[in-house]
């Protein structure tokens, strides 16, 4: 599909989750062909002030292209200058704006979802970014910040008329953070409205949850998040359902602790020990999720800080599970 100029090799893309799409996840969604991945949320004031810690999670291997890198912010003149910064860096394919973030550190400095409640600040902040880089340039926001002020119709088209090149859109409300379905009716409604695409997110957590809401919305591609913790196999299964009806035949756990491993040698690749062992916990928890005894092997593991420790466990694990 087309973003702007910029032509993505498929439409079934890796959500931007915080504290989870890192380089070392989003090089195993690559792997299960993962057709757009995006980075982490960037802080804008921080790429202005040249923050380490914010360039270290801006790092991009050739292999994972196209990435999307996302900020957030609330200040159109930050915004416009992380974006050129961003341009300049010649890492990112297409720029994409958070409006969606629920979080209280974030609204309460009225940035990620508070935007949908300043639709005038968000018309600004799109159109000065636009100005800023030559990069296709997305929005990503909620239905609306409760039940009372729902607005992502009017929203989405004032992105567009603000110059965005594309939108996504979660189906729920700020309000609700993660809870409750996701209404899939409203992106129905927004690509009714809108010229630009509309990517599809919320509750995609199979193959035939893909086609449900491919089917109902007619968005252009979609965007999956929690359902591909633990599971980047789900875009390999998406596309390969999409192109060729092929059904998805169960993960074998084998598969699922080698690509865990895998995944583990690349966090160590890429961070500190001591980071690296800390943050793929939660990532090992989700790939044992549902496997025999998993409770017990990650109760084991989690109490490990020796990496080789970790990987000999896990290997010892998928050997019993044979
Ligand atoms: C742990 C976590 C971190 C997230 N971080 C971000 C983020 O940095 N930027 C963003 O736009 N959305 C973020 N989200 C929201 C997801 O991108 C997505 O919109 C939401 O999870 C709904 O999609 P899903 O049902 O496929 O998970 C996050 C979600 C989770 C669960």
């Amino acid at each position: 599909m087309r973003i702007g100029n910029f032509e993505t090799p498929g439409n079934v893309f890796l959500a931007p989750m915080a504290g989870v799409t890192d380089l070392p996840f989003r090089l195993i969604c690559k792997q299960f062909e993962a057709s757009l991945l995006y980075t982490e949320m960037i802080n804008a004031k921080a790429v202005c002030y040249e923050d380490k810690n914010t360039f270290d999670m801006l790092l991009v291997e050739d292999q994972e292209k196209p990435v999307a890198v996302q900020i957030f912010g609330s200040e159109p003149g930050f915004m416009a200058e992380a974006a050129r910064t961003l341009t300049e860096l010649n890492r990112f394919e297409i720029i994409d704006i958070n409006m969606g973030c629920p979080a209280p550190k974030v609204v309460k400095a009225g940035d990620g979802s508070a935007l949908m409640k300043n639709p005038k600040l968000a018309y600004d902040i799109v159109n000065k970014v636009k100005a800023a880089t030559n990069l296709p340039v997305t929005v990503k926001f909620r239905k609306g910040w409760d039940e009372k002020s729902i607005n992502a119709l009017e929203f989405g088209k004032l992105m567009q008329e603000a110059g965005a090149d594309a939108v996504t859109l979660h189906g729920r409300t700020r309000e609700q953070y993660y809870s409750g379905t996701a209404d899939w009716e409203i992106i129905k409604e927004l690509k009714e409205k809108l010229t630009i695409p509309v990517i599809a997110n919320g509750d995609i957590t199979s193959f035939d949850a893909a086609e449900r809401i491919l089917d109902i919305t007619k968005a252009d591609a979609l965007m999956i998040g929690r359902g591909a913790q633990g599971n980047p196999f789900i875009f390999k299964e998406v596309n390969d359902y999409m192109e060729s009806a092929i059904l998805p035949k169960e993960i074998c756990p084998k598969l699922k602790i080698d690509t865990a491993i895998s995944h583990y040698k690349l966090a160590l690749k890429y961070k500190t020990q001591h980071k690296a062992v800390t943050e793929m916990r939660k990532h090992l928890g989700w790939y044992l999720k549902g496997l025999k005894n998993s409770a017990r092997i990650k109760d084991h593991i989690n109490k490990m800080y020796e990496p080789s420790d970790v990987i000999n466990a896990l290997t010892e694990y998928a050997q019993s599970l044979t």
